[in-house]
């Protein structure tokens, strides 16, 4: 048995198209700061079967924050003084690889980041000593097996590998961009998987994504990228990424947290 003061809140973070949460009990909302400013939203506090979570909505509720102008530091740090020791972003993405069309769902293995001005380290300013924390592997290997195993029982057609590279928007790529971003090895493109996963794993959690096809990356298709064409596959995959958030959280929520870095 875990005693009650072992229980940690799975964080969930949304994106686009995940503003808020159906199937939450919710059973609290909080304005919360931090030492590096505000979240994007109010955290709200409920549970999805037995496990408690915590939702957020990335570009807050109602979606007004930019990719680029998200406070990702205050969001990671506010799950993390909830008591959330697992996180899963839930990521909107452009496909690149073939076989990642619109409403597929991912659950990428590696982070290619090309973003930049974005605040992207707790680890700075007047610090003790310098650190460096190892990212080898950005996504932790024990979360993507519970969502791996979850998407494969619930049967929502998934991809379990995946290189995501993270521009910085808000504008979308070029065509030229997509060829180059596929040459570099990329499977996806998204706009919000850095910094957060990097903030995540210096805080010591486990960081898990989420990808949900929403269109052919620009030049994947022979038209240029609509949100009506978005919108129609959030409206086709989205059922499948919530089916795979409600069976999951209860394994990821019995993960063992990690040790926290010193
Ligand atoms: N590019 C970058 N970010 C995205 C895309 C895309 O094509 N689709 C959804 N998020």
């Amino acid at each position: 048995m875990t005693s009650p003061e072992t229980v940690h809140p799975v964080g969930i973070i949304g994106g686009t198209g995940l503003t808020t949460l159906s199937g939450l009990e919710i059973t609290g909302e909080k304005e919360v700061g931090t030492p590096w400013g505000t979240p994007s939203a109010p955290l709200v506090e409920g549970r999805l079967g037995d496990q408690p979570v915590i939702f957020l909505s990335r570009h807050g509720n109602p979606r007004r924050i930019s990719p680029h102008q998200v406070n990702y530091r205050a969001n990671l740090r506010a799950l993390y003084d909830a008591g959330a020791r697992t996180v899963i972003g839930v990521n909107a993405v452009g496909g690149i690889h073939k076989d990642m069309g619109p409403a597929q769902v991912v659950i990428p293995d590696q982070i290619i980041d090309y973003t930049w001005g974005r605040a992207s380290t707790f680890f700075e300013g007047d610090l003790a000593s310098v650190t460096h924390i190892d990212f080898t592997w950005p996504y932790d290997e024990r979360a993507r097996q519970v969502l791996i195993d979850v998407a494969g029982a619930e049967e929502v057609p998934f991809s379990g590998f995946g290189v995501y590279g993270a521009t910085q928007g808000p504008r979308l790529e070029t065509a030229a961009e997509i060829i180059r971003m596929e040459r570099d090895g990329c499977d996806l493109v998204g706009m919000t998987g850095m910094p957060e996963a990097v903030l995540a794993a210096e805080l010591g959690m486990r960081y898990v994504c989420l990808g949900l096809v929403v269109n052919w990356a620009a030049g994947k298709s022979d038209h240029i990228i609509t949100m009506a064409e978005i919108e129609e596959a959030i409206e086709r995959g989205m059922s499948g990424v919530r089916r795979i958030l409600e069976s999951s959280v209860a394994g990821l929520g019995a993960l063992t947290p990690l040790p926290q870095p010193s």
